[in-house]
């Protein structure tokens, strides 16, 4: 029963990103089952799932085909090893992703999580710099608010603080550039993104005149810094990125671990504004949100960079275990299949523009200082005095607060900071948008007054 799970729960497991003191002891809720847009507890309690699985989520938890697709899988090959074999699954998806990829894309290298994805991208862009004589550009540029996982190369092109500082000592040094964050820009005053002219865009000129001799590549989060706080890049950002890394010749590896698959309306942020990047990470949402499962996508000319007699010593020497794992890519297989069946992407316009105007009805209310939406993402920024923009202090913990608040009315929300986060599986039904969108106002009124 629920009881004894939560005893065995408090008793053997560590919970990530948890403050464990708070957590033993407290009335955790325990997921037992998923149905479409829901979660479910042990005692059968229905939550709507505001934030997909940690942004995973595409067509609704325990979708049939998706279901069945793992299970004939399971019972043909539950994994081999892509080190000196290939497997079906993994052959059939690599050329499925490079058909959907923007152009230009044409390998697929895997692995099993978000953080790894990014880590090979760094790495590669290394090596090829290596490769091709440029010896002396081994430096990256990131992004202020910049979040591409916890492993240690991850964390070293990341640039939030709080997950960050305490393990600055392990990370190799990066140039740091300003986060494009038009609602507490560093660079304008006036915080006004529409007439600043892109000076986020400037400053990114001048840091990559200066360090263009060294640098190796820039990683960026196309269209929305996601763990910074749902932080929306004005339009042209990132098509001005990949003219800046084209012009100083800066390998452009773009991070679509939690925008790829149509979560900004379109399958991929980056194909939004034309661009290709050098590299693509990919995870979460490619396998749906069913199973650990990434790739990292790249040009025919980086390839070609570690092509060569095996004693030449220019091989990829990297790869995991668990890389092109037979079972997700089955699901990922099933993913896609479902993206054409539905319809997906072209059933999302009328949802993105219902939580456009969800949102900015928000901004009548007193301490919501920012609303901030791309596709089916949106954050809604908390804050204690609008004229001022004065943030909640962290203590305060408003964002914890409201999501809360909010599971009393039947919602599973996950804040950052004091920005709310709708992240909900792509399939989510306009009517189950407009539940969650009312348990969220109601919830931020009744905590904030
Ligand atoms: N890149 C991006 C853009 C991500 O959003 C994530 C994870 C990763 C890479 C790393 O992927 P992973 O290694 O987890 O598969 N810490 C926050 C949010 C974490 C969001 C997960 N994003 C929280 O405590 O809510």
């Amino acid at each position: 029963d629920t009881e004894t799970l939560r005893r065995y729960d408090s008793e053997y497991l560590w919970h990530p990103f948890t403050q464990m003191s708070e957590w033993e002891g407290a009335e955790n809720i325990i997921i037992a089952r998923g149905e479409g847009s829901y979660i479910i507890d042990t005692d059968g309690n229905r939550y709507l799932d505001g934030v997909g699985a940690i942004w995973t989520n595409v067509h609704g938890h325990c979708r049939a085909e998706i279901n069945e697709a793992v299970k004939q899988q399971v019972d043909r090959l539950e994994h081999s090893t892509l080190l000196g074999l290939s497997n079906d699954r993994a052959a059939l998806l690599a050329k499925r992703l490079i058909d959907i990829a923007p152009p230009g894309l044409a390998k697929v290298f895997y692995s099993d999580n978000g953080s790894t994805a990014v880590e090979i991208g760094v790495k590669m862009a290394f090596q090829y710099q290596q490769q091709t004589g440029n010896k002396q550009k081994t430096k990256f540029i990131r992004f202020d608010n910049a979040y591409h996982g916890d492993t240690v190369g991850s964390m070293s092109v990341g640039g939030i603080a709080i997950y960050h500082e305490v393990y600055a000592p392990l990370l190799f040094p990066t140039i740091k550039a300003p986060s494009p964050y038009c609602y507490r820009c560093t660079l304008s005053p006036e915080g006004d993104c529409n007439s600043c002219g892109l000076l986020c865009l400037k400053e990114l000129e001048r840091l990559m005149e200066q360090h263009a001799h060294e640098l190796a590549g820039l990683v960026i989060e196309p269209s929305v810094q996601g763990a910074g706080g749902m932080i929306v890049q004005p339009p042209g950002f990132v098509k001005g990125v990949r003219e800046l890394c084209d012009r100083f010749d800066v390998l452009m590896i773009a991070d679509e671990v939690a925008v790829g698959f149509g979560r900004t309306g379109a399958m991929f942020a980056c194909g939004k504004e034309g661009v290709t990047p050098d590299i693509m990470a990919l995870s979460k949402g490619i396998s749906a949100g069913y199973l650990p499962l990434a790739a990292t996508l790249t040009t025919k000319k980086i390839y070609d960079a570690f092509w060569g007699d095996y004693a030449e010593l220019k091989t990829f020497f990297h790869g995991h275990t668990f890389t092109g794992n037979p079972i997700a890519c089955a699901a990922a297989l099933a993913s896609l299949d479902l993206f054409e069946k539905d319809r997906l992407l072209e059933s999302l316009p009328p949802k993105i523009d219902y939580l456009n105007r969800r949102l900015q009805g928000l901004l009548d209310l007193p301490h919501v200082g920012d609303v901030r939406q791309e596709g089916m993402i949106g954050g809604i920024e908390l804050v204690v005095e609008k004229d001022t923009r004065k943030p909640y202090h962290w203590e305060e913990r408003i964002g914890v607060r409201v999501c809360l608040e909010a599971r009393k009315r039947g919602l599973f929300l996950r804040p950052l900071g004091n920005i709310i986060v709708i992240f909900p599986p792509l399939s989510i039904s306009l009517n189950e948008l407009a539940l969650l969108m009312d348990g969220i106002e109601a919830s931020i009124t009744a905590v904030t007054g």
